[in-house]
């Protein structure tokens, strides 16, 4: 057999281990892994065994040496095999080569969003009173004249209609600056986005005989400038309730029993005289609250004209009306002093509810 120099044969394992560990490291799936496994570690033909019959043919004194070094670059080889043979194991993530990536590390939670506070106090407000017999009806955000005012026994000349205190739609307003009567101009009714959600009283009473005991909460619109307590645009909490001998004080246990479950603990309710032109007699609500007067809203029983306009006897029936500003009763739950806060979109703040 022809003599092989230690230098050669040393040299030769070099560059098998570089060869080797190159191929390992750049096998990128499992089918690459187990060519280069063939290539390098194949037990017949593999460059491993090749190089190791070489190692017949050293010197018999270079022999320690030599076989020395042979063993420490198998062990190489198949250290580099087996790590490709694991990396090929976890995943594209890892093969893609990101080594910086740590799968002990702890996920990060997706940020999951809820219900807003307004929304969360519309849903208490439905849950409250359904449990009293209030069933929940809805109006629309864009009314007319009738529903809005008239029917509400608010006649043309009060100041509450005045163009500049409401959102008269676009065609109505062109008609509300001209001279000429409203339904001669174009012969449209005048439309606005309602001020109030006592139109849906109307809109109910119109199309249901006696009895009714029904809330409607929603959007109502009011050219107000934003501050504190103020929006343009809020939510109110309507309620309606006509049956035959129904009475003022039908109306305080309602709204208690109402404040009690919303707010919680011993609250109590005060009236105060007030006027509302579709109430008679018309009060404003106040409710106490850790030690506080809050006021809520105006109520009353339900005017005689307001029956008569939707076609019930009033000699027949009475009832009992109430509405309350739902960014109000949300504040004072949430000790919010701004209402402006629900409607930034301030996630920091809406987190909190
Ligand atoms: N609609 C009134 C407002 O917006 C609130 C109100 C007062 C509603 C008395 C009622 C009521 O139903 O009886 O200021």
């Amino acid at each position: 057999m022809a003599h092989v120099a230690l230098a050669d044969f040393l040299a030769e394992l070099d560059r098998l281990q570089a060869d080797a560990e190159s191929a390992f490291q750049q096998a990128a799936d499992a089918d690459a892994v187990e060519a280069a496994r063939i290539e390098f570690l194949g037990a017949k033909s593999g460059r491993l065994k090749s190089v190791q019959k070489g190692l017949g043919a050293v010197g018999k004194d270079d022999k320690p040496a030599a076989g020395k070094r042979f063993n420490e670059v198998k062990q190489a080889i198949d250290a580099a095999f087996e790590a490709a043979q694991n990396r090929a194991k976890a995943g594209p993530a890892l093969r893609a080569g990101t080594p910086e990536f740590d799968p002990t590390l702890p996920g990060r939670r997706p940020r999951l969003g809820h219900l807003h506070p307004i929304t969360q106090t519309i849903e208490d407000l439905k849950e409250i009173m359904g449990r009293l017999g209030f069933t929940v009806t809805e109006g629309p955000e864009i009314e007319d004249e009738w529903h809005n005012f008239e029917a509400l026994n608010i006649p043309a000349e009060h100041p509450a209609r005045d163009p500049l205190e409401n959102f008269y739609l676009s065609t109505a307003q062109a008609l509300a600056k001209s001279t000429a009567p409203a339904s001669a101009a174009t012969g449209e009714p005048p439309l606005l986005l309602r001020s109030q959600t006592s139109t849906v009283q109307i809109r109910v009473m119109e199309n249901t005989p006696p009895p009714v005991r029904i809330i409607s909460l929603g959007r109502v619109y009011r050219p107000d400038t934003a501050d504190a307590t103020h929006c343009p645009m809020f939510h109110q909490i309507e309620g309606l309730l006509v049956d035959r001998r129904v009475t003022m004080a039908d109306l305080k246990s309602v709204l208690r029993l109402f404040a009690r479950s919303f707010f919680g603990g011993d609250v109590h309710i005060r009236f105060r005289p007030s006027f509302f032109p579709f109430t008679e007699p018309s009060v404003e609500v106040d409710m106490s609250w850790h030690d506080r007067w809050i006021e809520m809203g105006g109520a009353g029983m339900v005017d005689p004209n307001v029956l008569k306009a939707v076609g019930y006897d009033p000699e027949e029936v009475t009832g009992f009306a109430f509405g309350l500003g739902v960014e109000r009763v949300c504040a004072r739950r949430h000790h919010v002093t701004d209402i402006r806060e629900f409607y930034k979109n301030d996630v920091r703040f809406l987190e909190q509810f």
